[in-house]
């Protein structure tokens, strides 16, 4: 059982990675804040992605905050050729309130501090976490520019954005990754995920694991995944992870048992009329 079965990538054409990474919001508390529930088992998950072949770990600042950037700090530092992807761009002020702050004193100083907590000269790839609508996106992608120039971070990339925020921002700097919401059942980035494919960039869909409805007893996923003795959240994860050479899904856990099942999607190999019949009904 190992990511490598996914394929690799190369992040900014030059940062090879499996293409199945993992998310580290996951390893906090409750609403993404504070501490996890269970520290030592957030750290054995954490050191069981090496040995599963996850080289690509994508976290924030905003994760705890901090305690996502720390934990992996404490487990895995020094990383080897493991690509730790970070953000900064919202503000907490308890659990589940998200906050974009798009000031570019901010961002780069938080850039900085995750430099910082996670222990590393250069950040492999910085993402903006949302492009703040009060303060004019130029001065934002202005301020990533400035984190390239200065080598603090080596690779950039944007979240929840559209076709044309990564147009405007490639003007400015080279959008190495792209991370929207997308899942068989939640489809609403394909105008995004297509651009991202057409222009070698790589796209990071974040909540793959859903499947929605889809996944109800009875319904094409549910025979497609009793026919790979998997589950159909391990089907969702394969369709998504056939779906592009570009897409680099990071599915999230806390726990070791369902981090090896993720994992487990990639020896899953979707035929092509299987693939097809899910997509028609996810569709529908
Ligand atoms: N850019 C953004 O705005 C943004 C927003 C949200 C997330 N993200 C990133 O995307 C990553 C993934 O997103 P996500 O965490 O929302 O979605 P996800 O990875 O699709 O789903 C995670 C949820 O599924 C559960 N889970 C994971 N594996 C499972 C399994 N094998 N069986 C049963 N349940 C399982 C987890 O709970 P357990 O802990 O109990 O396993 C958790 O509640 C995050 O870690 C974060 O890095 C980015």
């Amino acid at each position: 059982m190992t990511a490598a079965n996914s394929g690799t990538f190369r992040i900014g054409g030059e940062l090879s990675v499996n293409r199945l990474g993992f998310g580290a919001m996951r390893v906090t508390g409750p609403g993404v804040w504070g501490p996890p529930a269970d520290r030592d088992e957030a750290i054995r998950v954490l050191r069981r992605l090496l040995e599963l072949g996850i080289d690509f770990i994508d976290t924030a600042d905003s994760y705890g905050p901090d305690v996502s950037e720390e934990l992996i700090h404490e487990a895995l530092h020094p990383y080897g050729k493991t690509v730790i992807a970070t953000k900064a761009g919202l503000v907490r002020r308890g659990p589940n309130i998200w906050i974009p702050n798009g000031d570019p004193d901010y961002l780069i100083e938080n850039a900085n501090r995750s430099r910082d907590k996670l222990g590393i000269e250069i950040i492999d790839l910085w993402q903006l976490h949302r492009i703040d609508p009060r303060v004019p996106r130029d001065e934002q992608f202005a301020a990533i520019k400035l984190l390239l120039d200065s080598g603090v971070i080596r690779h950039a990339g944007l979240s929840e954005v559209s076709v044309e925020d990564i147009k405007a921002a490639q003007k400015v700097f080279p959008v190495a990754t792209v991370q929207n919401r997308y899942n068989l059942a939640e489809r609403g980035s394909e105008d995004v995920l297509n651009y991202c494919e057409s222009h070698g960039i790589g796209f990071i869909p974040w909540y793959p694991l859903a499947a929605g409805d889809l996944a109800r007893p009875g319904t094409v996923l549910d025979s497609i995944a009793m026919a790979h003795n998997a589950a159909p959240s391990q089907i969702a994860l394969a369709w998504v992870l056939k779906r592009s050479s570009v897409m680099l899904p990071i599915p999230g856990t806390s726990k070791v048992k369902h981090l090896e099942e993720n994992v487990a999607a990639a020896n899953i190999v979707l035929k092509d009329d299987e693939f097809a019949a899910v997509d028609r009904a996810a569709r529908a």
